[in-house]
């Protein structure tokens, strides 16, 4: 009788420690993702000028968009272009300038605040600018939808971004250079790597078109 009351007694005691601790770390956790948005929000301000104040990317500037990539995915191409894994690392900063920036922003913290903050930034609905034949598109797309995803929303378990959603010229810009080989073919770029053999289906530019008008078609 003695032994259930004590045991009783501690359990409650152990669920009031718990309930305690509880609010300390929600109010910890509050606190500091608070700090970390505020944070992220200063050090995009730098990135706005060319991928927007919503970070729904300017055109003119070649700067995607970046609310519709999924975080982890972002996290990973700052770590590739500081490490010029991607980026075109031949260029200067004017035609290339990513991998400049991501080298002024690497620092694990920085970046976390930054995805933070992107993450946290309203979604978009990209205009379709590329033309192309879907159903050609379509077919081709079975060459991708093993890593990416039958409706491309992406596999994190395999780093496969969803592409439904992305800027179209974006994919073409990404596509032509998986195929010409400036991306995907540093020694470092163990994902980048895995589309340079896939994309040799996109015989031409208008395999291109086609298959990104056919992931136009996804979201
Ligand atoms: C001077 C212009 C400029 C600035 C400033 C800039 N970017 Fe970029 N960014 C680009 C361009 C152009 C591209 C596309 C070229 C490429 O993929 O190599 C790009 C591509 C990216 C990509 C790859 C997107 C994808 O879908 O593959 C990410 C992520 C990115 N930028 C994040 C950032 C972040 C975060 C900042 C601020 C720390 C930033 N950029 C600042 C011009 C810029
Ligand atoms: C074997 C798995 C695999 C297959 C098959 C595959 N991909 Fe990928 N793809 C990836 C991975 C992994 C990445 C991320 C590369 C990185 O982190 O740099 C990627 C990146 C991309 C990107 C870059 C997106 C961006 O914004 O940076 C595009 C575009 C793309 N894939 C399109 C395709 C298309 C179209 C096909 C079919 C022709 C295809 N992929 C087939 C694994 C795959």
């Amino acid at each position: 009788m003695l032994a259930k009351q004590n045991s009783i007694r501690s359990s409650l005691r152990s669920t009031l420690l718990f309930a305690g601790l509880g609010i300390a770390f929600v109010g910890a956790g509050c606190a500091s993702a608070q700090q970390q948005l505020e944070r992220g929000e200063e050090l995009y301000g730098f990135c706005a000028q060319c991928h927007g104040p919503e970070a729904h990317g300017i055109r003119d500037v070649d700067a995607p968009g970046l609310t519709n990539l999924d975080g982890w995915y972002l996290e990973r191409q700052l770590e590739e272009f500081s490490a010029a894994m991607r980026g075109r690392p031949d260029r200067d900063v004017h035609e290339s300038p990513m991998i400049f920036v991501a080298r002024a922003y690497d620092d694990p913290e920085a970046v976390a605040d930054l995805v933070a903050f992107i993450d946290s930034l309203p979604g978009y609905s990209p205009a379709r600018t590329v033309m192309g034949n879907a159903s050609a598109g379509r077919q081709l797309y079975s060459a991708c939808d093993s890593c990416h995803g039958a409706s491309a929303e992406g596999d994190v378990r395999l780093r496969a971004p969803a592409l439904a959603g992305l800027d179209d010229w974006h994919l073409v810009a990404e596509l032509r250079e998986f195929t010409t080989g400036d991306r995907g073919t540093h020694q470092g770029d163990m994902y980048g790597q895995q589309m340079v053999p896939v994309s040799r289906v996109l015989t031409d530019e208008q395999a291109i078109f086609d298959i990104v008008a056919y992931i136009n078609t996804l979201r």
